[in-house]
């Protein structure tokens, strides 16, 4: 699949990185996929959580680490699947958690450590790299593989919610 777009930003904060997850989240609609990926601690939960809120939910997002798969309401009652793979440990575990009916296309897929599952890179999907920085700093990468994610990087690269420090392919 060819990559279409990419584009940087840089948050200097958690409340950044909330705030490029609502404006991502608000642009976010019924099939649409975003793979989230990065090292222990770098942001991905938090962002998650900007990106819940930015859909217009009012559910409290927890990091799904343990559960696998959240479920949350967008404000038009679309379905969240808010995945976490970093306790992954077989591909049977893989087939036993539900990844089927999240990535199905009937609501919004959102998928920490999506890299534990390769098949996960065929699904059309924003991808999303963090990146620490300073203790307090990240590098958020987007890459779009789609049509969509490709539309959706454009409209963040024309409206900013952050500092972008690399647009090149946009
Ligand atoms: N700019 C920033 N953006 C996001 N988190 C930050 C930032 N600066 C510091 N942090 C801290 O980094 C940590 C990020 O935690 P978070 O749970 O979101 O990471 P994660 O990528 O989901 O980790 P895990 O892989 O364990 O699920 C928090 O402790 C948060 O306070
Ligand atoms: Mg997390």
């Amino acid at each position: 699949m060819n990559t279409n777009a990419q584009l940087t930003f840089q948050s200097n904060s958690i409340t950044d990185t909330v705030t490029l997850g609502e404006s991502i989240g608000a642009l976010l609609r019924r099939g649409d996929t975003v793979l989230l990926a990065g090292d222990l601690g770098a942001g991905k939960t938090h962002l998650s959580k900007g990106i819940v809120a930015g859909t217009g939910s009012t559910n409290l997002v927890t990091s799904p680490t343990f559960v696998f798969i959240n479920e949350y309401r967008t404000a038009t009652q679309l379905t969240i699947f808010h995945v976490d793979l970093y306790r992954i440990e077989s591909a049977a575990e893989l087939d036993s958690i539900g990844l089927a009916d999240a990535t199905a296309g009937s609501g919004i897929c959102l998928i920490e450590w999506a890299e534990r599952d390769p098949s996960l890179q065929e699904i059309p999907h924003l991808h999303i790299e963090l990146i620490h920085h300073k203790q307090t700093s990240r590098v958020i990468r987007l890459t779009s593989y789609g049509v969509r994610a490709t539309e959706i990087i454009h409209i963040l690269q024309q409206h900013p919610p952050l500092i972008i420090t690399q647009g090149d392919r946009a």
